[in-house]
């Protein structure tokens, strides 16, 4: 954190889920500054006056188009930057373009003299979190993804629907990649303290029911990509979350792409996975216990990983 009297937001790529972003922000009253970047400057500067008028209703922020220079006071740099799917592509197929504008990227904040929090959305995100904590060179904890925060959030709501309960009270989570190997972790996932498994036979659900509801969750990107060309809301509000909990140093819970030491038999990579969050960062991660299936998946979704980072990074 740095030393003035209040805090700083900067967001790097100003496309649909920056926007998004920028403008849950601002409705949540969070960060008093905050500066847009973009390589399109008139957007920047129609989105800083467009969003400025939202402040009389909100609560009063300096929001303007910024350089990079701006960003060495940022408390949090929040990056959406790069090519989104399109309908057909996987996120794995992004890895190139997306690595590319993200080795531009980091070197311009780093010499800002920036010393905040990095929080990640451009995808594939696990690859683009490690690569801007490779490229940073900062401490891993300073380096957070939204990794299966959006995945995690889909579940939820699913579930809640099926279940007649607030989302907010499905305490199940998906890990792994953000994409397709990522898992639903069902086995010790809960409803007011009871196991979702009890909770989601007593509705009625089948193992083959919450099987289908996890491949709904993994392929929701794909059905809202096909009727609408991208997907902003739901990342722009998981951002503002994570967000959030670092400007309040909230050491909240929250699924996010984490770095691991040694958690799941697994180092050297950033996955999702609950963890704790605050105005450090990433304070803990929470290991679930998983089971032997759910472990498996994991293994197998690290794999997938570090072969494309691998390959990506080399
Ligand atoms: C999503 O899951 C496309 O990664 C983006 O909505």
């Amino acid at each position: 954190m740095t030393t003035k009297n209040h805090q700083k937001v900067i967001l790097v790529g100003d496309g649909a889920v920056g926007s998004a972003f920028a403008y849950s922000m601002v409705n949540q009253g969070l960060a008093e500054e905050f500066g847009i970047i973009d390589v399109v400057k008139e957007r920047t500067e129609g989105d800083a006056l467009d969003l400025e008028d939202a402040q009389v209703f909100t609560a009063p922020k300096n929001i303007y188009s910024a350089d990079y220079a701006d960003c060495k006071d940022a408390d949090v740099v929040v990056i959406t930057a790069g090519a989104a799917q399109k309908p057909g592509e996987t996120r794995l197929d992004l890895v190139n373009k997306n690595l590319k504008i993200f080795s531009t990227i980091i070197k311009p904040i780093v010499d800002s003299g920036f010393d905040g929090i990095f929080v990640i959305a451009a995808n594939p995100v696990d690859i683009l979190t490690y690569a801007t904590w490779k490229f940073s060179g900062f401490p891993k904890e300073k380096v957070i993804g939204s990794g299966t925060s959006l995945d995690t959030s889909r579940l939820r709501v699913a579930l809640a629907k099926k279940i007649g309960v607030d989302p907010r009270n499905v305490d199940a989570y998906i890990m792994g990649e953000h994409g397709d190997s990522e898992f639903a972790a069902y086995d010790e996932a809960t409803v007011g303290g009871k196991p979702l498994k009890t909770v989601a036979k007593e509705h009625g659900l089948s193992d083959d029911d919450l099987a289908q509801i996890e491949d709904q969750t993994r392929n929701k990107a794909y059905e809202i990509i096909n009727r609408k060309g991208a997907t902003y809301y739901g990342i722009a509000t998981c951002l503002m979350r994570i967000t959030k909990a670092i400007l309040r140093d909230e050491n909240a819970v929250l699924p996010v792409g984490a770095a691991l030491d040694g958690q799941y038999g697994l180092d050297d990579i950033f996955i999702g996975t609950p963890a704790v969050i605050n105005a450090n960062g990433l304070a803990s991660v929470i290991e679930v216990p998983l089971s032997a299936k759910e472990k498996d998946a994991m293994a197998k979704s690290a794999e997938t990983l570090k072969k494309v980072t691998k390959d990506g990074l080399a």
